[in-house]
């Protein structure tokens, strides 16, 4: 038998309909921030990557599904968004009109890890990315979006921000870490003496427990930032007091893409593992540049979908569907109650059996498929255009009028 790629999962069932309502709501939420659906190819130039993400991240180093095609082209299946949404940006000349420009996209990304819980090599983001605005308040605004979703969906998490500074002031903060790193490399693990070299903000965030230990005393960026970014920082974190979103300060909070500058964020919680991000994000004010275009801000995020499905799932997360079971109790009443379907369906869900059975048969199936309303028509009902009503949930059963059905789930659905 042909399986599926390990890492690579069907979505199917209860979870493909908790897939669909966790994109709903991020959508509908983006919508409201003035943000317009967007999707970029799957498959891109390995160069867009590399370059964006960083030939130093982990991601571009070890993780990226990397091939040369038929054509002999070097490319790449997608390993995060960001990247391909900028691509388009500048070559569809964005980047020269002015004004804030506002996507959102979801799909496929692919990224060659070890799957365990909450990690696969093929998972889904969500994602939006903000071009053109400056202001700190738009910061906000997408640390808003992604704590709005998370908020719609039930799932308690921690934020963590940070300040990543800028060109001002990273490169004097870069030399003095790389001198502490420095001093202190003949304690530190393998990938962090490695990243001192190639990315050594990158040291700040390695998990291992004695790199940990001797980096607790390694300057910090927040106490290295421009006057610009420090203040921004501070009205950033104004911003959230006012409007009500906690928030933790995590100086170490580095991110594993080399784009970003000034705000990086991430929303994590303990029930995929200790401290995952569900959701990571930040400004990337030269990325746009950077990939060949006009300077422009940017400031987005992304959040894992199947996270975010693994947290419901585990909390036995039903999704509240309105559904009606619609049958007949004799052949000779199909062609009326495909018709009633019909019309029913503009406004409802409604699965419709073709097969006469007993009473008893229907209802089975009706409970099956966790219909909220069961209607069916029988000889009695038939003769007075009437249909048997019964509420699943409430258990309300009664004979109506076929005319006042409408009226019916109206009120009561
Ligand atoms: P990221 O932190 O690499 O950021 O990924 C965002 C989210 O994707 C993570 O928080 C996590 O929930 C999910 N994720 C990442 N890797 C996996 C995996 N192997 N399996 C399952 N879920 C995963 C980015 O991708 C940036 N493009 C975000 C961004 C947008 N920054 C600015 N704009």
């Amino acid at each position: 038998m042909i399986k599926a790629l390990r890492g690579m999962n069907d979505i199917l069932n209860e979870k493909a309909q908790i897939y669909k309502h966790i994109v709903e709501i991020c959508e509908s939420v983006a919508l409201n921030f003035g943000y317009s659906f967007i999707e970029t190819p799957k498959l891109e130039n390995t160069s867009l990557f590399k370059r964006s993400v960083g030939e130093s991240s982990d991601i571009v180093g070890k993780e990226m599904y990397e091939f040369t095609d038929k054509g002999g082209n070097d490319v790449c299946l997608r390993p995060e968004g960001t990247a391909g949404v900028v691509r388009a940006f500048i070559e569809h000349k964005f980047d020269k009109t002015s004004g804030v420009k506002r996507y959102f996209y979801h799909g496929s990304m692919f990224r060659y890890e070890r799957p365990q819980k909450g990690r696969l090599r093929e998972f889904h983001q969500f994602g939006i990315e903000c071009f053109g605005e400056n202001s700190i308040y738009e910061d906000a605004s997408v640390i808003i979006i992604g704590a709005k979703i998370l908020q719609k969906l039930g799932i308690k998490t921690t934020l963590k921000i940070n300040s990543l500074g800028d060109k001002n002031c990273m490169p004097e903060y870069k030399n003095k870490l790389v001198t502490f790193l420095n001093n202190i490399q003949d304690e530190l693990c393998e990938d962090c003496k490695r990243r001192i070299q190639t990315n050594p903000i990158r040291v700040l965030d390695c998990k291992v427990d004695h790199c940990k230990e001797v980096l607790k005393n390694a300057p910090l960026i927040i106490n290295n930032l421009s006057k610009e970014c420090e203040s921004e920082f501070k009205k950033l974190q104004e911003i959230l007091t006012k409007n009500g979103i906690k928030f933790e300060i995590d100086p170490k909070l580095v991110r594993g893409l080399d784009y970003y500058t000034k705000t990086a964020f991430e929303f994590v919680s303990d029930e995929i593992g200790s401290q995952s991000a569900v959701l990571g994000g930040g400004r990337y004010d030269n990325l746009v540049e950077f990939l060949g275009g006009k300077p422009t801000y940017g400031v987005g995020f992304a959040l894992g979908i199947e996270r975010i499905m693994e947290i419901l799932s585990s909390k036995d997360y039903k999704i509240q569907r309105k559904k009606i079971y619609l049958c007949a109790l004799d052949d000779k009443f199909i062609d009326q109650i495909y018709n009633l379907c019909l019309n029913l369906r503009d406004e409802y869900e409604v699965e419709i059996s073709y097969e006469a059975k007993n009473a008893t048969k229907h209802l089975k199936n009706a409970d099956n498929i966790n219909a909220n309303v069961f209607l069916c028509v029988g000889e009695d009902e038939a003769k007075n255009s009437e249909i048997w009503y019964k509420n699943l949930q409430n258990k309300q059963d009664k004979k109506i009028k076929i005319s006042d059905i409408k009226q019916e789930l109206k009120a009561n659905l």
